[in-house]
């Protein structure tokens, strides 16, 4: 039998982000090669005709998945009915620029965004903020839809996690796919925690076969948290295409499941850790289809303490920053 189409939801169409995510999902890279798609896609007025370009490529692919594509500038459009929702749409950090100074005019995006959420998505939709300052982005959402469930809201700390997973790799002489457990904690900022304490390679302890603690604390945490900075440097623009890929990674995961393998999502905390409620942060989880699952009772020792500690006190810091203004 035929699946019905899920109805996708995705923001910033013009994008660059989106010009790397929309053709793979209408490939079928999230919800797998049986299940069709229709895209219901969100741009400020000014982009639209941008995106009427993107549509005519996606046409031109003849993808036998996609279903539909509906383009708009009203979010309540955007939202209805929808399955499956990525929230790209938001100004990206330019050269020189700090996230900070994205905090307020993002929050206002996503105050319109999550009421329409609220107003018209199914109660069972899977959303992922990807837009930064992406925890507090999706905070403001969450806060935005009360009668949403909050624990379907998550922010995208996946391309911090594939960083740290490719950096660990090289630095191990394993493939990426031999690694596990590995963990990054908070904010996706520079104050995040890529945390190897139980990382294995083809189930070894990966801490033991790199054998080098000083590279981790003064190579590998600066290298994962100042990527993006990087990126932008070099390339005069944020990630795209792996940032996009990530967003597959995340959304693919939460639908379809990992195998017990651990990844790690921006969800809103249930106080573990000592992360207060009402933040949305970096943990591990496993996913099973359609549920992730917080990775429970790990120990925190001093160092990770004081890493979690000053990501929380970041995220802490942005929220009241929004509640200020
Ligand atoms: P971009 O500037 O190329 O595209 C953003 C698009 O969003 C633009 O087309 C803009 O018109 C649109 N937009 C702005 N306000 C909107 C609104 N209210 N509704 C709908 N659309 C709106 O940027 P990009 O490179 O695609 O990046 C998008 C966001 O993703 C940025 O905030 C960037 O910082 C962030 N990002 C996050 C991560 C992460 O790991 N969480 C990684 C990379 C980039
Ligand atoms: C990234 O991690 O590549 C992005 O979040 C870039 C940025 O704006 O910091």
């Amino acid at each position: 039998m035929p699946h019905s189409a899920k109805r996708v939801t995705v923001t910033g169409a013009a994008g660059q982000i989106c010009y790397s995510l929309l053709f793979r999902l209408a490939k079928g890279d999230v919800f797998g090669p049986d299940q069709p798609v229709i895209l219901q896609l969100l741009e400020i007025p000014q982009a639209l005709p941008a995106v009427r370009g993107v549509v005519m490529e996606l046409e031109d692919c003849a993808f036998p998945l996609l279903a539909g594509v509906v383009v708009t500038d009203d979010p309540a459009v955007a939202f209805r009915d929808t399955d499956a929702a990525f929230l790209i749409g938001a100004r990206p950090r330019s050269k020189g620029m700090e996230r900070r100074d994205l905090l307020l005019a993002n929050a206002e995006i996503f105050k319109v965004q999550g009421q329409a959420l609220d107003k018209a998505a199914r109660r069972e939709a899977r959303v992922i903020v990807v837009g930064n300052p992406a925890n507090t982005n999706a905070a403001i959402l969450a806060a935005n839809a009360p009668g949403f469930p909050t624990e379907n809201i998550t922010a995208m700390l996946r391309l911090d996690h594939n960083r740290a997973l490719s950096q660990f790799a090289a630095k191990a002489g394993v493939p990426v796919g031999s690694l596990d457990r590995v963990a990054v904690w908070g904010n996706h900022s520079p104050t995040m925690f890529p945390d190897w304490r139980f990382a294995t390679a083809n189930g070894k302890s990966l801490p033991d076969l790199i054998g080098d603690g000083d590279w981790y604390k003064s190579k590998l945490i600066p290298t994962v948290a100042q990527r993006g900075t990087a990126v932008i440097e070099a390339r005069g623009a944020s990630s795209a295409a792996s940032a996009a890929n990530a967003a597959i990674d995340h959304m693919r995961d939460w639908f379809q499941g990992t195998n017990g393998r651990w990844v790690s999502m921006g969800v809103p905390s249930d106080g573990s850790y000592g992360i207060p409620k009402g933040l949305i942060c970096g943990v591990p989880v496993t996913c099973t289809p359609g549920q992730y699952h917080r990775v429970t009772g790990l120990p925190i020792d001093e160092f990770a303490r004081s890493m979690l500690d000053r990501t929380i006190g970041e995220l802490k810091e942005e929220l009241a920053a929004i509640a200020k203004s």
